[in-house]
């Protein structure tokens, strides 16, 4: 029989700004699960992109220097004890604030829709997996990263509602933005990560859609440790 302690996979998608990474997070340190944010990876690609000048002005990408530069790009997650987070760090350096800047988030998406970075990535995140005991947040976690998640989620909420989330954040950053510029970048991010050729956006048929728009956090939260409870009662009494 399955020890009662045996380990499971979460797997948790969904559009920009839904809330993945909060009820990501609530959910790793309840279950004492390590917590992945994907997104988190390809926002650090993209800081290395904008740092090595391989971002013209106009927005166009050197894919190519930036494809044969990959195997210089480190990324790992370290865990920061003033803050209880896991923080992202590129090449050494903690850049947590700076991949969350409006810059990074105007070029992701493209950098993200790239093959070569999501080789990269996605190979990573697969060892990462393997391990089990991972709750794992992004566009492409349920279809391509752990298609044998035990439990996968996909996260929607409104536009307007996302991107005032998003919004709140930057300026608790001390970022000067405006409303308008971030509800413009959530929802071209949706766009492009939704139809871009390699891994898009898209629900698992397996997956459980929750609409957060008018849920309070502890109500999603309750929702989710609902499935994770019944889930782990299944996987323990598999024989
Ligand atoms: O979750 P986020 O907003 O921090 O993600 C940043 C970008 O990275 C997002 O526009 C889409 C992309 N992304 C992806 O393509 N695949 C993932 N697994 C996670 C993020």
């Amino acid at each position: 029989m399955t020890s009662v302690k045996t380990k499971i996979n979460i797997a948790i998608d969904g559009y920009s700004s839904c809330g993945k990474s909060t009820i990501a997070k609530s959910l790793a340190k309840e279950l004492n699960y390590v917590y992945i944010d994907s997104g988190a990876m390809y926002r650090a690609v993209a800081l290395y992109a904008l740092q090595h000048n391989l971002i013209q002005p106009s927005g166009a990408i050197d894919e190519a220097a930036l494809e044969k530069a990959l195997d210089m790009v480190l990324i790992n997650f370290r865990y920061n004890t003033e803050t209880g987070q896991n923080e992202t760090h590129l090449n050494g350096m903690n850049v947590e604030k700076e991949i969350r800047t409006l810059q990074v988030s105007n070029h992701v998406s493209r950098i993200a829709g790239m093959k070569a970075v999501r080789q990269k990535l996605v190979k990573i995140q697969k060892r990462i997996a393997e391990g089990k005991g991972v709750v794992m947040d992004g566009r492409d976690i349920g279809t391509v990263v752990m298609p044998d998640a035990e439990l996968k989620f996909f996260m929607v909420a409104d536009a307007r509602v996302r991107a005032q989330r998003r919004y709140d954040e930057l300026r608790s950053y001390g970022s000067d933005v405006q409303f308008e510029e971030v509800l413009g970048n959530v929802s071209s991010r949706d766009e492009y990560d939704s139809s871009r050729t390699h891994d898009p956006l898209r629900m698992a048929p397996d997956a459980i859609i929750i609409n957060n728009t008018a849920l309070t956090l502890d109500e999603q939260f309750d929702f989710v440790m609902n499935h994770v409870k019944r889930k782990m009662e299944d996987v323990s009494n598999v024989v």
